[in-house]
């Protein structure tokens, strides 16, 4: 049994005070579909990596139906009571990229080796967009609330993820990470770098 068990999601998702919940996906989820959509590049393809119970999956399914969702997980458990692909990211990549990639909460949890594959591998999985968050060192020192937060993960620096996800994307900020040679970015308009 993995650790994300049926005891992790109820521990993490099972009540108000979970991580977060389907009405604060859709605000999220809104405007990176309409982010994208501004950049003129409306997803029509997307991937949710480490899914959980579903929620980016759910809300694409409600709000636009017509867009193709792949939500893909590590944990038996999820895969079977919410209805995923079985994959680990540290070592997959789909044979095709998708428009937009959504990786919320996932890459804190895999070891330095096993990360940096998964950066690769989300590199490769994007054609476009990738919406990314997880907690830094910092943010696990000086941000998130404890008590609410898995605190059991690995803490590497921002540096660490940033010299990483540079090979693939630029950082634009929100969470949200643009392909190199994709959406041209006003000089202000992006974090860092150039496409
Ligand atoms: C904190 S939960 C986030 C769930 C969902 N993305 C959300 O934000 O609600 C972390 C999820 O990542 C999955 N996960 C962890 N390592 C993974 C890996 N190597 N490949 C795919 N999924 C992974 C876990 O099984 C778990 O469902």
């Amino acid at each position: 049994m993995t650790r994300f068990d049926a005891r992790y999601y109820e521990r993490f998702y099972g009540d108000a005070d979970g991580v977060h919940d389907p009405a604060q996906i859709a605000h999220l989820a809104t405007a990176v579909h309409e982010l994208c959509s501004w950049w003129g590049t409306a997803p029509e393809t997307v991937l949710d990596v480490g899914a959980g119970v579903g929620m980016w999956r759910d809300w694409y399914r409600r709000t636009h139906p017509t867009v193709h969702v792949l939500s893909v997980d590590v944990s038996p458990y999820a895969c079977e009571r919410w209805g995923h692909e079985l994959r680990d990211i540290a070592t997959w990549a789909p044979a095709e990229p998708h428009d937009l990639v959504i990786c919320h909460g996932v890459v804190h949890y895999l070891d330095d080796l096993a990360a940096e594959a998964a950066i690769d591998h989300l590199g490769a999985a994007t054609s476009v967009v990738m919406y990314l968050e997880l907690p830094t060192a910092h943010d696990l020192a000086e941000v998130v609330d404890p008590d609410r937060t898995d605190m059991a993960v690995h803490h590497r620096s921002g540096e660490w993820y940033r010299s990483r996800l540079a090979r693939h994307f630029r950082q634009v900020g929100a969470g949200l990470w643009v392909k190199h040679g994709t959406v041209p970015m006003f000089e202000l308009e992006a974090a860092t770098g150039s496409g």
